[in-house]
Parts: structure tokens; C-alpha cells; sequence
């Protein structure tokens, strides 16, 4: 073992300083600023799509190439402000009605990464050369709560495509934003992510073989310190996804009111709610869903039914204004998602420090279980 790094992490040919991705958050909250930065740090970097578009002029008149126009300029912005080697990911929302258009988009401005998450990925667009996958730039990771879920998108890519995803994510119950678990299964320990880490594991280790070729398992979901890092890796991942620490960065591109929402909640501000996608979501309370959950129903104008399933005339709110709401720091018009570890943040750090820190922390525990009485082992 090298005690003076954390063990870099490999995806097909390409090689992550860091084994740390910054996860995709949306509305509006990793954009080019804080991709770009932890680009530069050496961890992958992750733009968000959902709503992306909706500070674009033309988002009421023309909301699909308004999405399209946005995520192309913040990719390119993104890589702009990267050094070169720097890598940039983009994650796509499977439930988004405009999945395909993002996929395609990514692909075409060669993003190192796509994450793709928010249901289960098993048709790719018509539009990727689905025959020759691996011929492309940008790399896939599906993001699944289960070993269930892993299988059934390994099956369908190998049936379909020939072809075993890069990476796969594995999102615990105790992220922030949508999470895959029913309610009653969040604080159940068979569904915690070191209980369901290794199943994922074992569930990809035979495509390793078929595919030859190595498909790192990310662990993510409550991940909060270096330390942290370490256990899970210990676990068998080869990396992780992490978000919530992210937000209280200078960088991230969230308004200084949603950051302070992250400094000011307290563990009971937690909480999970039920999004009008049809999932858990864990989110801070305040104004905004006391006001929903006392049964208000808000008035609100749907440009274009952004999520597959949304029945928008019968939901009580649109989560997309409430998460733009909230990016911009109108946290009366809306709430910001958050991981359950979000009452830990006290501070707003770079993410230059953020990640110095981590891995100060990583390298901790690995030199200390290196050694047993003080003796090198
Ligand atoms: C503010 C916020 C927004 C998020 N938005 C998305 C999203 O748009 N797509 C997605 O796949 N996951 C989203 N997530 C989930 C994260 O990417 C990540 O996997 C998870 O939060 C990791 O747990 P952690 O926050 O405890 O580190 C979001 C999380 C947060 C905190």
C-alpha cells in the first residue's frame, strides 16, 4: 500500500487522481463553477441537468433546445476553466422527458463521464452508435439503490448493447435529493449501503470477466469524511460519490442562502418528504413544506412537463420551480435537498480544501491500520 496517496481509481483508460466524485445535483447547484473545481483538485467533477435550461431566455417558449443550448455551454464552460486531465462528468435523470436529448448532448461534447441516475437506465438514445459503446470519449455509469437494480441494467446492456456499463454508482438511503428506496426501507440496516455495497459487487463481478474488464463500484450516500472514504473502500469500492459536503463549498453554484440553509439546519430540520416524482426525497424542512404538508396546493404554470411521470395538473407543487426557488435563495418559494449528514456542515471551505482534507483524513485511518502496536506491518 502507498501511504502517501489514496489508491487512484481507474475507469477503462482513464485515470482519477482522487477517487472522489462530486455528485450531480440539481436544480441549478453543480454547474460549471464547482465541476471545474473539483475537476481541477483531481476528482471527477459532475454537472447536473434537471432544469438546466430554465435560465435560459426562450425555457417557456422553447424548452428542449433551451436544456440542450444550456448543458452545452456549461460543459464547455466547465472544461474551460479545467486544467487539462481535469475530469468532467455530466449525470442525466433517467425520469427526465428530455433523458435522451442530455445523453446525446454529453456524448457529442465528449464529457469523460455520464452518471445516469433517477430510474433505472435501460434504453440509451436511438442517436449513440449503441453497436460500438466503448468507441466512445465518454464513459457509463448507471446509479442503482440495489443489487436487484444493478442486475437488471446489466442484463438489458448485455443484451441490448453487447456492452457492461464503465462503473457503476451504488446511492445508500442516506443521500440527499431522490432516493430508490420505499419509505419503510430508509432506516432498515438490510438496506444500508454497507449492506447492500458488497451485493452490488457481487453482482457485477462476473460482467468483470465476460467484459474483461475492470467496472469500479462507487459507494455513495452519507459519506462524510475521510475516514468515511476508507471504510467504504475497505468494503470493496473503488471510489465515491459525494454531495452534500460539496454544497458548502465557495464554488458549488448554489445562491450563499441555500449554503446556509446547510449551515443553520439541525439533525431534526432532516427530513424526508414525498416528491411529486413519485419518490422519497430527502430535503431541510422549512416555510415552504410546512406549507405543503399543512395541505396548500401552490398555483403554478407547467412549461413542459420536465419529468416523465409528473401528473402536473394533480401535484400539489412543481419540484423544479421549488429547487430553482431555492438554488437562487428564495427558500420561501422552495426547499433545498440535502444528505442526512447535512447538520455536520459548519462551515463554507474551497474545494481545494475540502478535498486536502478528505484525503489528510483518509490517510489517517490507512497509516494507522498499517501499523499494529506502532510496528509497520
Ligand atoms: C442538493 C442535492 C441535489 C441532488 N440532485 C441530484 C440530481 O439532480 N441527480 C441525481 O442523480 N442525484 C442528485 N442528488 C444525489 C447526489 O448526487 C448524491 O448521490 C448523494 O446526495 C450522495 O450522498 P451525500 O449527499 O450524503 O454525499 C442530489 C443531492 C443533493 C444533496
Amino acid at each position: 500500500m502507498n501511504l502517501n496517496k489514496m489508491p487512484a481509481l481507474r475507469i477503462g483508460d482513464m485515470e482519477v487522481e482522487i477517487p472522489i466524485v462530486q455528485g450531480g445535483m440539481g436544480v441549478g447547484i453543480s454547474l460549471s463553477n464547482l465541476t471545474s473545481a473539483v475537476a481541477n483538485a483531481g476528482g471527477i467533477g459532475v454537472i447536473a441537468t434537471p432544469g438546466i435550461g430554465q435560465f435560459e431566455s426562450d425555457y417557456h417558449t422553447n424548452p428542449r433546445e433551451a436544456n440542450k443550448r444550456a448543458l452545452q455551454n456549461e460543459i464547455r464552460k466547465a472544461k474551460a476553466k479545467t486544467k487539462a486531465g481535469g475530469i468532467i462528468g455530466v449525470n442525466a435523470m433517467v425520469a427526465l422527458s428530455n433523458f435522451d436529448d442530455l445523453v446525446q448532448c454529453s456524448v457529442d461534447e465528449g464529457v469523460n463521464m455520464l452518471f445516469l441516475g433517477a430510474g433505472l437506465p435501460l434504453g440509451l438514445p436511438e442517436t449513440l452508435p449503441l453497436d460500438r459503446l466503448g468507441e466512445l470519449a465518454t464513459k457509463f455509469a448507471p446509479i442503482v439503490s440495489s443489487a436487484r437494480a444493478a442486475k437488471i441494467v446489466f442484463r438489458a446492456w448485455q443484451k441490448r448493447y453487447n456492452y457492461a456499463p464503465d462503473a457503476v454508482v451504488v446511492e445508500g438511503p442516506l443521500a440527499g435529493g431522490h432516493l430508490g428506496f420505499r419509505k419503510d426501507q430508509i432506516d432498515n440496516p438490510d438496506f444500508a449501503l454497507e449492506k447492500i455495497l458488497p451485493e452490488v459487487i457481487t453482482v457485477v463481478k462476473p460482467y468483470e470477466e465476460q467484459f474483461n474488464k475492470s467496472i469500479p463500484v462507487l459507494a455513495a450516500g452519507g459519506i462524510y469524511t475521510g475516514a468515511d472514504i476508507h471504510r467504504f473502500m475497505e468494503l470493496g469500492a473503488q471510489g465515491v460519490q459525494m454531495s452534500t459536503r460539496f454544497v458548502a463549498t465557495y464554488e458549488c453554484d448554489a445562491s450563499m442562502e441555500f449554503k446556509e440553509a446547510y449551515l443553520h439546519c439541525k439533525k431534526e430540520d432532516i427530513v424526508i418528504i414525498d416528491s411529486p416524482v413519485g419518490l422519497p426525497g430527502r430535503a431541510i424542512r422549512g416555510k415552504f413544506l410546512e406549507r405543503i404538508s399543512s395541505g396548500v396546493k401552490e398555483t403554478f404554470k407547467c412549461p413542459w412537463k420536465c419529468l416523465k411521470s409528473c401528473d402536473f395538473k394533480n401535484v400539489p407543487y412543481c419540484i423544479a420551480l421549488a429547487l430553482t426557488n431555492a438554488k437562487k435563495g428564495k427558500l420561501e418559494g422552495g426547499f433545498a435537498f440535502a444528505g442526512a449528514n447535512a447538520y455536520r456542515v459548519d462551515k463554507i471551505i474551497s474545494v481545494k480544501e475540502l478535498i486536502e482534507m478528505l484525503v489528510e483524513e483518509y490517510m489517517a485511518v490507512a497509516v494507522q491500520r498499517s501499523t499494529i502496536g506502532g510496528v509497520p506491518i
